[in-house]
């Protein structure tokens, strides 16, 4: 059986996703079809829950008969937005198990059963009869969809592929588990595409996407405007083939696919801090990486991430990516021009601020040290760093996007100021490891896990890079909270008031990794990044006034100052 895809009557299109182990297929695209309002199908799901329930009920690779009966017994399940990203068995959701180490070792044995991959083959089909959908695999476009509207084939280098696997599952990947994450992809990869049935292959038709390198937001959009494009080009076929007849026409005849919807620009005040990259590389902020990665036309252009996505018979021009920006080198020591330019702002924040300071004493003078604050305006990176250089003894580095460090004044000042270049178009793993080196060479850190100035002055959700980094350099994290300088210079706003009361209080420092082992919590994996964030989050959390608490104020337990702030405090 053939699907036949005519779009027009589904008013959407079938678009087959397939790519090898780790290559973003489930993730990238279960996003790519919530922006584009798709339904989405994970077909991985099916073969591991096959896998898994066979290893359960100890069925080897040759019971192939027995190993179809057990096909009608798992179920792919819609997660609330039409995403089929979870899989059933027997009624009951087995999401989680399935993607175990057990079933990754066993799957691709499983999956190069003929039988099975028959079994399947009708209840996929059968749901992209309606369209509209976005089907992730291995042989989506070669065998399940040979029809499709559109083939997208995600790749990247397998070193890569290993390492966010191992970021993702929190495992350092040049340890031994991180090393054997490497070694399985590198056999599952072998098997995958050297199977007799439906081995993995790029699809004739397909546009490969690239993703070495790439944040997820600019693979997200990368799949998003790929569809759009292929849609456009579906609804209006005469246009855009007058259209590509007037190619090089200033104002060509037809209206050009529309892209992904950029996000709208921010006004300044919304925009992403300049210092804060950790964030806009370790979180990938939404807004920032729209911001600064969305083509603003669907065409390939020279300058453009959509140049990425590259069909592998056409000679389109790819982008070349940018050098990496040249490394400041770790501000280890207050030297005179440290020393000058703090005393300078500390003058300039003293002098429009009634600033207090808490908890002050005993801070690290040596070894690596994160700094974890709250973001709420633009006087923070201020308020902390030119102050706490003093009261550390040290400088502080920073994470900061190379645009700033490019302009060949302001440059030299800001790699003076120990603002190390992150380049947002390049992965979450380049910010980490520039982050990693500064805490590995025993420095001070400062980070804004929010990554984007709050809205409100309250604490917004964080995603996990903070905690990860913490657990995995096994620094001390110092929390710190900036109180009321939201009210002291709010967003939208082009100077501070006047005489405004700001707090800056430091919490005491702590190790991540001790205290989740006190709790009894879970030291390694993913929980453990996620426990080691709010950890982290609800320390200053707890150093915030209530109204500052945001979504962190469950955590806060016994209320604010008490027990948590180091002794001491005084005002400038
Ligand atoms: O998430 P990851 O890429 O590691 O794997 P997956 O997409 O969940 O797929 C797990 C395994 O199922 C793959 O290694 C393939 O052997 C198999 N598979 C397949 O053969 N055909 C598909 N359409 C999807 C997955
Ligand atoms: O489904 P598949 O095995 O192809 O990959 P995935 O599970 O969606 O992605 C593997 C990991 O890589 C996830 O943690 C993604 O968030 C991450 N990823 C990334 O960091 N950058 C990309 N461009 C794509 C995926």
């Amino acid at each position: 059986m053939r699907v036949s895809t005519t779009t027009r009557s589904r008013g959407g299109l079938v678009v087959a996703l397939d790519g090898p182990a780790a290559s973003g297929k489930s993730s990238v695209g279960a996003a790519a079809a919530l922006r584009l309002g798709y339904r989405f199908c994970d077909t991985g799901l099916l073969y591991r829950a096959i896998t898994w329930l066979a290893l359960y009920r100890r069925l080897r690779a040759e019971h192939a008969s027995a190993l179809v009966r057990l096909v009608p017994e798992i179920e792919l399940v819609d997660d609330g937005t039409g995403r089929l990203s979870h899989v059933a068995v027997d009624g009951v959701d087995r999401t989680t198990e399935v993607r175990g180490p057990d079933v990754d070792a066993a799957v691709s044995a499983y999956a190069g059963i003929a039988e099975v991959r028959h079994a399947l083959l009708a209840r996929q089909r059968a749901l992209a009869l309606s369209g509209r959908i976005l089907m992730a695999g291995r042989d989506i476009g070669t065998v399940v969809l040979p029809d499709a509207d559109l083939k997208v084939f995600l790749d990247a280098s397998v070193e890569e592929r290993a390492e966010r696997r191992a970021l993702e599952r929190g495992i350092e990947p040049d340890s031994k588990a991180g090393r054997k994450i490497l070694t399985e992809l590198r056999r599952r990869d072998d098997l995958d595409s050297n199977r007799d049935v439906a081995p993995l292959r790029v699809a004739d038709d397909a546009i490969v996407i690239r993703t070495d390198g790439n944040t997820f937001d600019m693979t997200v959009s990368l799949v998003v405007n790929e569809v759009r494009r292929a849609e456009a080009s579906r609804e209006a076929p005469a246009a855009v083939a007058e259209g590509q007849a007037n190619a090089g026409n200033e104002s060509p005849a037809v209206e050009t696919p529309a892209p992904e919807a950029p996000a709208p620009e921010p006004p300044a005040s919304m925009r992403r801090d300049d210092v804060t990259a950790f964030d806009a590389a370790a979180s990938g902020d939404e807004t920032a990486a729209a911001a600064t990665e969305e083509p603003t036309t669907p065409e390939v252009d020279a300058a453009s991430p959509a140049a990425l996505a590259v069909p592998p018979t056409a000679a389109r021009p790819r982008r070349l990516r940018r050098p990496p920006p040249k490394p400041t080198p770790i501000a280890t020591r207050i030297g005179f021009l440290i020393g000058m330019g703090s005393a300078v702002l500390r003058g300039i924040a003293g002098s429009i601020l009634r600033l207090r300071f808490e908890g002050d004493t005993n801070l690290p003078r040596s070894g690596p040290l994160i700094v974890a604050a709250n973001h709420a305006s633009s006087a923070d990176p201020v308020l902390i760093g030119a102050f706490l250089n003093g009261k550390l003894g040290r400088p502080v580095n920073w994470l900061g996007k190379r645009e700033l460090l490019e302009f060949p004044l302001t440059g030299w000042a800001f790699r003076i100021a120990g603002i190390h270049p992150v380049d947002r178009e390049a992965a979450d793993l380049d910010a980490f490891r520039t982050a990693m080196r500064i805490l590995e060479a025993g420095q001070v850190l400062a980070v804004f896990p929010e990554g984007t100035r709050s809205r409100d002055g309250a604490l917004q959700q964080v995603r996990e890079g903070v905690g990860m980094l913490a657990l995995r350099s096994g620094a001390p994290v110092l929390p710190v909270a900036v109180v009321d300088s939201d009210r002291a210079w709010p967003r939208g706003q082009l100077l501070p008031n006047f005489g405004r009361r700001v707090t800056v209080r430091y919490g005491k420092p702590f190790s991540v990794g001790e205290e989740l082992g006190t709790a009894g919590q879970p030291r390694r994996g993913r929980p453990a990044t996620e426990a080691a964030t709010r950890s982290i989050m609800t320390r200053i959390a707890a150093l915030l006034p209530p109204r500052q608490r945001g979504v962190y104020a469950v955590g806060v337990e016994p209320p604010p100052q008490a027990g948590e702030l180091a002794t001491g405090g005084s005002a400038s």
